[in-house]
């Protein structure tokens, strides 16, 4: 059992506000991910959570126990780091079970434990090894097994992956999910820039943005509905296109007219007097389809591909529209590289259109 629950927590470094309006309500048995760009306070939420960095305002309780004032050592909590550094002259079980020999647990209990947990991680072939006999993974389990033998009840990892290579993060991202699911009762919470990382690990994703909570939600929540324009281009890649237009039709569908050529059609409801309004239109490039033949209002744009990138399973297609800043995206499924410098006609299903004022979903004002 382990509920978190921060109350406008805030952290300032002198004059300066890192953090605030922090509200978050964390269950026992979660796996929250908190994602944002580099330096918009991840580590420092995290390491407040840990009692490494002082709480400036607000309040962090486990179990209903205010923990502002509680020393690192006796919140319950694990913390695994981006580097591991293990004792380079002790085997892996003497790795494990330091921790626990310091405390002066009796051997039968640090064996038990230390069996346990090098299950759950399956290190049991490896727990006579010393860790320079091992992979890069491996070693990161180990730092795992560490916290894992001193069954807390709250995991804190941050960036645990980033140390390693790509298809090394592949696997190791899989094992911390088996992980997860091997530990139900425990709670996690995962600090990554990556989110490909947030959206595979996470029950809940934090997303974190200009000192604030820009969202919550579960991956797929984060993904389909959006709340803000931050959030809508973090979350998915390539990002979700945003184009500028105006509200020409209300009602349960909305058309909107795109600022430089280009119609579209939103099932997002509006009401009379969003008539007028300014929007971005949002699709992502995977929702976009070609839509030569199709009913007009299915079209958005026709426009010239000028570049493709074939990926294999799909095709990126790169339009410039005149008067826009970013380039817009399509994502087609198959090998379609003979569509460089073709005109192409693209529509999406007005469900999957979203729509934008002043940077927040129509949605849900
Ligand atoms: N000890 C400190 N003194 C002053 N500013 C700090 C200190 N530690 C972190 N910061 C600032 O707080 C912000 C958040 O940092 P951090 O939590 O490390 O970001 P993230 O983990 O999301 O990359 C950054 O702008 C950073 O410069
Ligand atoms: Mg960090």
């Amino acid at each position: 059992m382990a509920d978190l629950v921060l109350k406008d927590v805030e952290k300032a470094y002198g004059e300066v506000k890192v953090l605030k309006d922090i509200n978050l309500d964390i269950k026992t048995g979660e796996l929250i991910v908190f994602v944002g760009p580099s330096g918009c306070g991840k580590s420092t939420l995290l390491r407040m959570i840990a009692g490494l960095e002082k709480i400036s305002g607000g309040e962090f309780s486990i179990d209903g126990v205010r923990m502002n004032d509680v020393p690192p050592a006796q919140r319950g909590i694990a913390m695994v780091f981006q580097s591991y550094a293990l004792y380079p002259h002790m085997t892996v079980r003497e790795n494990m079970s330091f921790a626990l020999r310091i405390a002066k647990k009796s051997q039968a209990e640090i064996d038990k434990a230390v069996d346990k947990a090098a299950k759950i991680l399956q290190l049991t072939p490896y727990l006579d090894r010393l860790p320079k006999a091992l992979s890069g993974g491996q070693r990161q389990r180990v730092a795992i097994g560490r916290s894992i033998v001193r069954d807390p009840k709250v995991y804190l990892f941050d960036e645990p992956l980033s140390n390693l290579d790509a298809a090394l993060r592949v696997a190791t991202r899989i094992e911390i999910a088996q992980l997860k699911e091997a530990m139900p009762q425990s709670t996690m919470v995962y600090v990554t820039h990556d989110q490909v990382e947030a959206m595979t690990l996470a029950s809940r994703i934090v997303v974190l943005a200009g000192g604030g909570i820009a969202q919550v939600g579960s991956p797929l929540e984060l993904y389909e509905r959006p709340q803000n324009e931050f959030v809508a281009q973090f979350i998915g890649s390539p990002s979700m296109n945003l184009m500028a237009g105006e509200i020409t039709g209300t009602g349960a569908k909305t058309t909107v007219r795109l600022a430089n050529g280009g119609m579209a059609v939103s099932a997002v409801p509006t009401n009379a007097a969003d008539k007028g309004l300014p929007v971005n239109i949002g699709v992502r490039p995977e929702d976009l389809v070609e839509a030569a033949g199709k009913s007009p209002a299915e079209a958005i744009f026709t426009g010239e591909v000028e570049i493709t990138e074939a990926l294999g399973e799909v095709t990126l297609l790169y339009f410039r529209r005149q008067g826009e800043a970013a380039q817009v995206v399509a994502k087609l499924p198959g090998i379609r590289p003979e569509l460089r410098r073709r005109t192409v006609s693209l529509g999406a299903d007005p469900k999957k259109v979203h729509l934008f004022a002043n940077g927040t979903s129509l949605l849900y004002r």
